[in-house]
């Protein structure tokens, strides 16, 4: 596991960008799954200002690890936030793009969705690999749409199950442990002060840390980045 830590969350956005654009270099092409929410907006803006030459976007297949069960022109949509501020600024082909379509009946999508990326993702050991997984960390220990009520599905033995905000109550998709954990490369990226006790804790085994799902992200085989800024890991 590798700890990187920003001044803020503009420098630690930049950094993510550089690492996506290596990767892309690297390779014919990649399979990532964006988090949702708000920290990954300074990476969206700077990779439509800073990297729209310079990314050959054919080359990554862009799905989330979570969306809101809510239209796609929906203010809260995940999908909504990433075409405003990247896909909308970047000649990116269309079927390149696998959304979750928040507008579908909940447990219907959580299937279409599972097979999406069964058919278009890589697999390892029988159980799709990605070769990016980006995260975000709420300030409850959730990452994805797992919510420590829902902790099991760390390890459920599906691709996809369905997951509620346990404050809001509202529906989401979510991809599972099981998927997260296998895939390549895994990146949190985790901003903001509110942020700082969880991190202690999971990265000090503190307290209540197993009850945190995001305490449970330990890929298999592949590589564990937690990109943060000075404010997230200010009591580490
Ligand atoms: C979502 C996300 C979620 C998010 C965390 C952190 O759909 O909300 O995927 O897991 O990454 O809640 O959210 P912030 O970046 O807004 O702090």
């Amino acid at each position: 596991m590798t700890r990187r830590i920003f001044d803020d969350n503009e420098a630690m956005a930049r950094a993510f960008a550089e690492f996506l654009a290596k990767k892309s270099s690297e390779n014919e092409s990649l399979t990532i799954a964006l988090s949702g929410g708000s920290t990954p907006k300074a990476l969206f803006k700077i990779l439509s200002n800073d990297y729209k030459d310079t990314i050959d976007w054919s080359k990554l297949h862009f799905f989330w690890g979570d969306e809101r069960m809510v239209p796609p022109s929906h203010e809260e949509s995940n999908f909504k936030m990433t075409d405003d501020l990247l896909f909308s600024q970047v000649s990116i082909p269309e079927s390149n793009i696998h959304r979750i379509k928040g507008e579908n009946e909940l447990v219907e999508e959580v299937s279409r969705y599972g097979k999406e990326i069964e058919e278009n993702v890589g697999s390892q050991n029988g159980t799709p690999s990605f070769d990016i997984v980006m995260l975000g960390m709420g300030a409850d220990g959730h990452t994805a749409s797992i919510f420590p009520p829902d902790i099991d599905l760390i390890n459920a033995n599906t691709i996809c199950a369905a997951g509620t905000n346990p404050e809001s109550g509202q529906r989401r998709v979510t991809i599972t442990g099981t998927v997260i954990n296998n895939a390549k490369h895994v990146c949190f990226l985790v901003t903001g002060a509110g942020k700082a006790e969880k991190i202690d804790e999971i990265f000090n085994q503190k307290a209540d840390y197993l009850a945190y799902p995001a305490a449970h992200i330990k890929p298999n085989a592949g590589e564990l980045i937690w990109f943060m800024d000075e404010s997230a890991s200010s009591k580490l």
